[in-house]
This record gives C-alpha cells, sequence and structure tokens, in this order.
C-alpha cells in the first residue's frame, strides 16, 4: 500500500532491518509464571508426567503431528492440523502468549494440551489431544491446562470451543460448561461458539472434576527420578490412536 508523504523527503526509500519489523509483528510476551510439572496415576497403573514442552522438542513434536494430521476419524485430522501450526506458532513465535504442555509415560509423548492469554483475565484453550486412547489422557491434559490458568495464572474466565464431538463430551458437557450467546461472541478457532468456565465456577464445581472422572489427581511435587526418567521426551513409532 502506498500513502503520499505529507512533506518532501530528502530520501524517500527507507532500508529497514528486519529486526525491528519483527519487534512489531511478535506479541511482546508477558511476564508469567512456569508450569510446575505434576504427575497423575492412570487406570492401567501406569503414571503420565504433565510438563512444559521444551523449544528443542517442538521439531519432533511437529514431525510426529504432522503423522496424525492424516488419521481420518474422530477429528485427529482437524486437531492435529491446528495443533501442527499452532507448535509452529510457538515456535516461530506467532502465537500470544503460548503455553504447550505435554503428558509422558516413561518419556513416551501421549498427550498434548495448550492455550494461551488472550490477556491478564482470559486464557484461550486451544487444543487437547490423546496419543493414547482409552486411558482418559485427553480429558487429564485438558484439565492440566485450565488448572495452569486459573491457580497459577491467576486467569478469572476460560474460553474453549469444541472441534470433535469426543471434545464436547469430555468437557463441554462434562464440566457442563455454558456458552456466550453466538454469532456474538466467536472463539478464535473457526468461530464457533465460546464455552466458557469462570473462577468461580472452577473452585466451586470443577476442582473435583478429575477426581470424579479418573479418581486420581494432580499430584505434586514430583519426584526427581520421575522428572529424569521423563527429561527426554520420544514420541511413538506409530500411530496409536
Ligand atoms: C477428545 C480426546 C482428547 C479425549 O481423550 P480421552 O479423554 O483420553 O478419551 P478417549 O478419546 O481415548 O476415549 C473416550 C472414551 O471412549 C473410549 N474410546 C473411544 N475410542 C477409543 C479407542 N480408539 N480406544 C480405546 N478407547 C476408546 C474410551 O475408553 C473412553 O471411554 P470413557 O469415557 O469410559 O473413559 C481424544 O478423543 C482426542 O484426542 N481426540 C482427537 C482430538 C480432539 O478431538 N481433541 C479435542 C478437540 S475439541
Amino acid at each position: 500500500m502506498k500513502v503520499e508523504p505529507t512533506e518532501r523527503l530528502t530520501k524517500d526509500t527507507l532500508n529497514i532491518d528486519a529486526r525491528e519489523v519483527e519487534a512489531l509483528i511478535q506479541a511482546p510476551p508477558m511476564d508469567i509464571p512456569p508450569y510446575e510439572p505434576a504427575m497423575v496415576k492412570l487406570k492401567d497403573g501406569s503414571t503420565m508426567l504433565i510438563r512444559a514442552a521444551k523449544f528443542e522438542e517442538a521439531p519432533m513434536m511437529l514431525e510426529y503431528v504432522g503423522k496424525v494430521m492424516k488419521v481420518d476419524h474422530d477429528y485427529y485430522d482437524i486437531v492435529g492440523s491446528r495443533i501442527y501450526s499452532e507448535i509452529l506458532g510457538w515456535l516461530r513465535k506467532r502465537l500470544k502468549d503460548p503455553y504447550t504442555l505435554v503428558g509422558l509415560i516413561d518419556g513416551l509423548w501421549v498427550g498434548f494440551a495448550n492455550g494461551r492469554l488472550y490477556n491478564e483475565d482470559i486464557s484461550i484453550s486451544l487444543h487437547s489431544m490423546a496419543l493414547k486412547r482409552g486411558l482418559r489422557i485427553g480429558a487429564i491434559m485438558y484439565y492440566a491446562k485450565a488448572q495452569y490458568a486459573f491457580d497459577i495464572l491467576g486467569q478469572k474466565e476460560w474460553w474453549a470451543t469444541y472441534e470433535s464431538p469426543n471434545g464436547w463430551m469430555r468437557w463441554g458437557l462434562g464440566m457442563a460448561q455454558p456458552s456466550y450467546p453466538w454469532p456474538e461472541y466467536q472463539h478464535e478457532l473457526g468461530g464457533a461458539r465460546v464455552f466458557y468456565m469462570k473462577k468461580d465456577y472452577w473452585d466451586r464445581v470443577i476442582r473435583k472434576y478429575l477426581l470424579d472422572l479418573v479418581k486420581a489427581d494432580l499430584e505434586r511435587p514430583v519426584p526427581d527420578e520421575l522428572l529424569k526418567k521423563n527429561d527426554k521426551m520420544r514420541v511413538p513409532e506409530e500411530i496409536l490412536v
């Protein structure tokens, strides 16, 4: 786009340092506390560690999610594609204040959940995914990110939307989340309904969701030995879903 300057310029071409442009197009990060790792007992007796994904793990995650995107059942394709772009958005700094959590069993990547801070009050729930089925891993990952938003980040509201019936069943229905009027309110994921939770509802009702559903809670602190076991993440050799 070109608009005539309103004063004569002695030099009418500007050379711009790309780093100056980057400063404008990147969202300056807020100062947020890190995710403290948590552990949870799964129904097959194994222990899943939940921790923040590391930057250097992003390329490996992208490669694996690239395969998940090709799964054509249970909406793994659309959710996989979104997650691919969100991991890339985190890596390339094209998401505002994202948090990216992974669920690991003995270092094996089995669960994913992410979100981002819209502002100081509202967290946007992006996606949750079980990379291994039947252990309620997805349910746990979603709870873990909401707990982080409310209890650690001090957020007042949680805005989610559902791109699969399984997701809606787990949390829209499972957490009895109300929705804002549509189309007045639209979630950034495709403009669908915003399902929400407020802090008071989290405290009074949802805090015990995991205990009710999984019969186990997130536990902290995590012993060093378990942290060590899950320090190095590896992706499954094949698609397990
Ligand atoms: C939605 C999702 C995260 C829920 O994960 P989850 O809580 O670990 O639960 P699962 O999907 O494995 O299973 C759901 C239920 O169906 C059963 N089930 C469904 N498909 C299954 C399968 N292929 N193998 C084993 N169990 C299966 C489970 O036993 C479980 O029963 P339960 O309610 O008694 O626990 C997961 O289905 C997923 O990743 N889907 C694709 C991505 C997606 O839709 N994400 C949410 C976007 S809104």
